[in-house]
Formats: structure tokens, C-alpha cells, sequence
């Protein structure tokens, strides 16, 4: 059987070992603190259930559904004035299958073969895969603790940014957990224009951010729109996780191309999934709120948790992600993880599977309650992996 060079460029599946550690705990009965992956454990609210069922009964929501409702569209437009303060158009916004589904494919969209694109390091896989697939080169952009894991465009060579098609960043930031401030976003915006370059900015956790700050749209900075589209996720900040559905928002001409290239190979978004959407963009505020105030109790129960029993972890600004150095002088994130998994039942990701410049670090998802976070620190204190 032949598989086309492109298959080679993707890694393999480095989940795969704890994956296989993980079955073999769980056979053995062993109780485990999964804080691997980041979906949500919150229900979407009643009102986006209900719409989907509802529109889940009408036997002419079950035809191909060929475009976004002019109500969805409408439903975003609204949602970007009131929540961002930004004001766009139906013509600037197209649903995708998540946002990792628009990510993946948005490279087809931007680059030829060969050319060059601006990826974090560490980076949220998929942004990598999107830039492969095609067959683009990334260029890495280091997001560490010198620069408090944020993108610093001064140091990107000027000819490189010169053939780059596009810049992704995404802020509040998986896995590093960091937040923009204008004055970072002032600078990217001033080198996308510099460059003639796309900035893409995933803006996956607009709500999830800690100690009083705000999160907000890229578009609301001032130039913004005029060099950037935004990725806009229903996942995290209404639970419609696995429903799939986002969007890219931002300059026509590229959401017109991305239309362009889905109308090729899709019919449409379910019909009742855009119906829950226009739900989930009804969602009372104080909802969403009371919701990142239950992340920020988990950010405090792990990070403070942690701190407490000798693996100082300071608590990150922003996003459901823990982005911990290994405790110890430790340098080897995949056999930490192995070794947290066995002796403390805790289950986290290597930061080595973002990039090499993830090494030495580990995330965790805020994916379980403080009260079962505080028993995770527990059992990781008890376990001795911090006296050794
Ligand atoms: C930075 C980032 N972008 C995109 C996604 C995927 O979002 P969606 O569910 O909209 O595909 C995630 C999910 O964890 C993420 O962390």
C-alpha cells in the first residue's frame, strides 16, 4: 500500500505509552486523577440542549444544511458587538467543525507548498498538523518563561516574517496558560503590517481568565481587523465541545476563501447544531463568568496545591491549562508523566508533545473539581516523587 509523503510528516502518536498505562492502572482497579485532556467536564446549559433537541425533532432540520442560517450569522454579528465591542458582518463569518477542524484546513487555504508559516513553539498541535497538511513549512516562534510565554516578534528575522503567509497566535495560551496585553498585541499587529503577513489568531479561551482580568477579542485592538482573523470557539466557553462547532471570523476576503474551499467538500452544519448555537450565544453572562470562577478555583486547588508540597507552580492568568516545570531538576517530561502515573495515579501530558521548546514541563487540564484536584496533590505528595 502506498500513503502519500504527507502521511510521514505527522508524528506519531506519542499518547500512545500513557495511553497503554493508563488501561493497565485502571484494570488493576487503581483510582486515577485524569487531568490529560482538556474537555470540559461542564454540561452545556438547558437552553442549548433543549434547542437541539427541539430542532433535533423537525424532520426538515435533517436535510443537507448547505450554509450557516442567516440567524446564526446574525447571532454571532450580535455576540461580537456585546460581548468584544466588534462590529462585523455576515459576510465575515463561517462555522467550521470546531475550531481544530478550521485550524487544520485554514493552511489550504493560505499557502502553496514550501511556504512559510509562524507557529509557536510550544504549540497547540493542530496547528502544527494545519501547516502540514499543506505542505507548508513552520517556522518556529519560542513562547518561555523569558519572554512570561508570550510571542515576541522582535526577535522573528525580518526575512523570514517577509515570506511567511501567516502568524498563528493564540492567547490565553494552551498549554503555557499565559494572556496577551494590548502592548503585545500592539506589536504584532504593527509586524503583520510590516510583513503584509495574516495573523490567525485562536482565541479559544476568551473566557477563562483569572484574577479579575478580561478576556476579549483580537479583532477589538485597534488595526486588528485590517491584518487578522480570529477563530471563535463554542467549546469552552458554553460546553458545546463535542457538538463542533466554531468559527473564523475577520477579513472577507479570507473568510470567503474558507468558504470557497469547504463548499467543495461539505454540505453544511446540522441544522439543530446551528440552532444550539444561537442558544449557546444567548447564555447569560453571570453564567459564564460563574463558570471561569469554577476554573479558577481548580487553577488555585492545583497550583497552590502543589506549591504547598515542594513543586513550586506558579498559577497561570489564563486558559484551562497548568503548565507546570518538572519538579526536581527533572528533564524528561514523557518518563514524569509515567512515573506521576504509576506512583500517584495523577495523569498529565508531557509538554514535549507541543514541541521541543515544551520540554521539562508538563500540563495539566482543569478538568476535575477542586475537592478531587486537592486529592490528585495529595496523592502526589504521598507518593515521595517530590523527596527523591
Ligand atoms: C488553543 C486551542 N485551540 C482550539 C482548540 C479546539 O477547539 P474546538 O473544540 O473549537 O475545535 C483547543 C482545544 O483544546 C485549544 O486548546
Amino acid at each position: 500500500m502506498h500513503f502519500s509523503r504527507r502521511m510521514d510528516s505527522f508524528g506519531d502518536e506519542v499518547f500512545a505509552a500513557l495511553n497503554e498505562k493508563r488501561l493497565a492502572l485502571e484494570a488493576r482497579g487503581r483510582v486515577l486523577y485524569n487531568l490529560s485532556i482538556g474537555t470540559p467536564d461542564f454540561p452545556p446549559s438547558l437552553a442549548v440542549r433543549t434547542a437541539l433537541a427541539e430542532a433535533a425533532m423537525a424532520p426538515e432540520n435533517w436535510k443537507y444544511a448547505l450554509r450557516d442560517t442567516p440567524e446564526l450569522l446574525r447571532a454571532v454579528c450580535r455576540y461580537y458587538d456585546r460581548r468584544f465591542g466588534v462590529r462585523i458582518t455576515p459576510d465575515m463569518v463561517c462555522s467550521c467543525y470546531g475550531s481544530q477542524e478550521g485550524i487544520g484546513h485554514l493552511g489550504l487555504v493560505l499557502c502553496d507548498a514550501g511556504d512559510t508559516v509562524l507557529l509557536p513553539n510550544p504549540c497547540y498541535p493542530v496547528f502544527m498538523a494545519g501547516a502540514l497538511m499543506a505542505q507548508a513549512t513552520p517556522w518556529f516562534y519560542p513562547m518561555t518563561a523569558e519572554t512570561g510565554f508570550l510571542p515576541r516578534v522582535a526577535d522573528i528575522p525580518p526575512e523570514v516574517a517577509d515570506r511567511a503567509r501567516y502568524m498563528l497566535v493564540s492567547l490565553p495560551s494552551n498549554p503555557t496558560g499565559s494572556v496577551g496585553t494590548p502592548e503585545n498585541y500592539r506589536e504584532i499587529i504593527a509586524f503583520a503590517r510590516a510583513h503584509d503577513l495574516l495573523i490567525v489568531h485562536d482565541n479559544a479561551y476568551s473566557d477563562i481568565l483569572y484574577d479579575g482580568l478580561e478576556g476579549g477579542s483580537f479583532l477589538a485592538q485597534p488595526g486588528a481587523a485590517e491584518v487578522g482573523v480570529e477563530f471563535f470557539s463554542l467549546s469552552k466557553s458554553f460546553n458545546l465541545t463535542g457538538a463542533r462547532i466554531s468559527f473564523l471570523i475577520g477579513r472577507p476576503d479570507v473568510v470567503a476563501a474558507f468558504r470557497k474551499l469547504r463548499s467543495q467538500i461539505d454540505f453544511g452544519m446540522f441544522l439543530p447544531i446551528q440552532q444550539a448555537a444561537i442558544a449557546a450565544l444567548d447564555t447569560p453572562r453571570e453564567e459564564v463568568l460563574a463558570q471561569c470562577r469554577r476554573y479558577e478555583e481548580r487553577r488555585n486547588a492545583l497550583c497552590d496545591g502543589l506549591t504547598a508540597i515542594g513543586w513550586p507552580v506558579p498559577r497561570n492568568r489564563g486558559s484551562m491549562f497548568v503548565w507546570a516545570a518538572l519538579p526536581g531538576g527533572r528533564r524528561d517530561s514523557m518518563a514524569f508523566c509515567l512515573e506521576l502515573m504509576e506512583r500517584a495515579g495523577v495523569i498529565c501530558t508531557p509538554g514535549a508533545s507541543f514541541g521541543p521548546l515544551g520540554e521539562g514541563y508538563v500540563r495539566f487540564a482543569l478538568v476535575l473539581p477542586p475537592e478531587k484536584i486537592a486529592l490528585a496533590v495529595e496523592a502526589i505528595r504521598q507518593s515521595g516523587l517530590l523527596t527523591r
